[in-house]
């Protein structure tokens, strides 16, 4: 290891309130170079070859002329090592410009993103990191006014939704736990549609006209098909408590 120490500053502002900008703090193995923009003072901190920055890497001189802190540092290696969670690649040791990494998930996880990456120039890793995911897909959420029956989320398991009553499914209703995820988007319980009935009944509790909302009623229930046996009983009621409001 050679450590040596090198800064340069290189001056691109000609403005004078930069040049009243204190000495900006060395960080070794690093060049700076000052610039300008809209009046304000910036320094901007480049590793060198072999090295990588971890910290802000562009400080601004502030009112009392002083540099904004903390200042970055260039550590070993031109990229960041790489990381992986619940993976391998084959990488040890300092990056150096242009090395390929591979990676490889473990037992149980799945690769998502691109199986290699490689150190580019400007210090940084293209493609992106992959990641490992479980090949499991853990419980999911209940339904809002539904559940899920199953016992088992990891891969290659199934699972069944319900709604509660008066809600109906919308969407698949069994699912299977492929590679990590669910094989569709999980449904959801929306409001069952109304019976005809139902309809007929609303219409006619929304009509102030009794006579008229009576006929209409009959209507419905005739076109509908619907047996009034049953429905007596609650249309007598109704009645009458149409008739006490009125009479009141
Ligand atoms: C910079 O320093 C010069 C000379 O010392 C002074 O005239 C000027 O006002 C200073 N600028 C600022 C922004 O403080
Ligand atoms: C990793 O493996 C790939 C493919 O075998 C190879 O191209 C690359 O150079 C290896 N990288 C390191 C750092 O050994
Ligand atoms: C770094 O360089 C690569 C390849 O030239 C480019 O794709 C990437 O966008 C650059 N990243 C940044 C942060 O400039
Ligand atoms: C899940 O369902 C699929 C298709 O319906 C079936 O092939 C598979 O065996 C089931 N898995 C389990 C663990 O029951």
């Amino acid at each position: 290891f050679r450590f040596l120490y090198y800064l340069v500053v290189v001056w691109l502002v000609s403005a004078s309130d930069a040049k009243n900008c204190s000495e900006p703090p060395s960080v070794d193995n690093s060049i700076f170079v000052m610039h300008e923009v809209e009046g304000q003072a910036l320094g901007t901190y480049f590793c060198l070859q072999g090295y990588h920055l971890v910290g802000k890497k562009t400080l601004s001189c502030n009112a009392f002329q002083d540099w904004d802190t903390p200042t970055p540092t260039c550590h070993l290696g031109h990229c960041p090592d790489p990381v992986l969670f619940n993976g391998e690649f084959n990488s040890s040791g300092p990056v150096n410009v242009n090395d390929k990494v591979t990676f490889q998930c473990v037992d149980h996880y799945i690769l998502k993103g691109s199986s290699w990456s490689q150190c580019q120039e400007n210090h940084t890793w293209v493609p992106p990191f992959p990641i490992c995911q479980s090949e499991d897909c853990g419980p999911p959420e209940n339904p809002t006014h539904g559940y899920f029956e199953g016992h088992d989320f990891n891969s290659g398991s199934n699972i069944t939704f319900y709604c509660e009553k008066k809600y109906h499914l919308v969407g698949t209703q069994h699912q299977q736990c492929v590679n990590g995820e669910w094989s569709s988007a999980l449904p959801v319980c929306e409001p069952a549609p109304k019976t005809e009935f139902e309809k007929a009944l609303l219409a006619f509790q929304e009509n102030k006209n009794l006579c008229q909302a009576t006929e209409s009623f009959m209507q419905r229930l005739k076109e509908s098909g619907l047996i009034l046996e049953e429905l007596k009983y609650s249309l007598e009621m109704k009645k009458a408590e149409l008739v006490a409001k009125t009479l009141l």
